[in-house]
């Protein structure tokens, strides 16, 4: 061990909002190329704001914790402020994440824009 630091640790043992959002404003799926690992995120939005997100992955340790921390760092915040995080910040999150497992944080990031894309089509469709 010693790759990962304790915060990773931490969200991949005790991973935060696992599950999914029924009534969901925004779902994302994303696949690795790398590793073909998915995984699949869901926003609840309330005035540009989401106010809930969770996650399912099948995916790696470092797939886990990024997407647990992910779904602490959005809530609360507005869409286009959440489409700003980027993997980097949500490894720096993490206390860092080992070279080799920084594609693994491309999922989190990526299924949280694809949520937030989907969130903005349908918010079209219905006005
Ligand atoms: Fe696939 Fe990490 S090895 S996401």
């Amino acid at each position: 061990m010693g790759m990962y630091s304790d915060k990773v640790m931490d969200h991949f043992k005790n991973p935060h909002n696992v599950g999914e959002i029924k009534d969901a404003d925004g779902i994302g799926e994303v696949g690795n190329p790398v590793c073909g690992d998915i995984m699949k995120i869901y926003i609840k939005v309330k005035d540009d704001k989401i106010i809930d997100c969770k996650f399912k992955t099948f995916g790696c340790g470092a797939a886990i914790a990024t997407s647990s921390m992910i779904t602490e760092m959005v809530k609360g915040k507005d869409i286009d402020e959440a489409l700003k995080i980027s993997n980097k910040a949500v490894a720096e999150a993490l206390g860092g994440l080992p070279p080799i497992k920084m594609h693994c944080s491309n999922l989190a990031a990526d299924g949280l824009s694809k949520a937030i894309e989907d969130y903005k089509q349908k918010s079209k469709i219905k006005k």
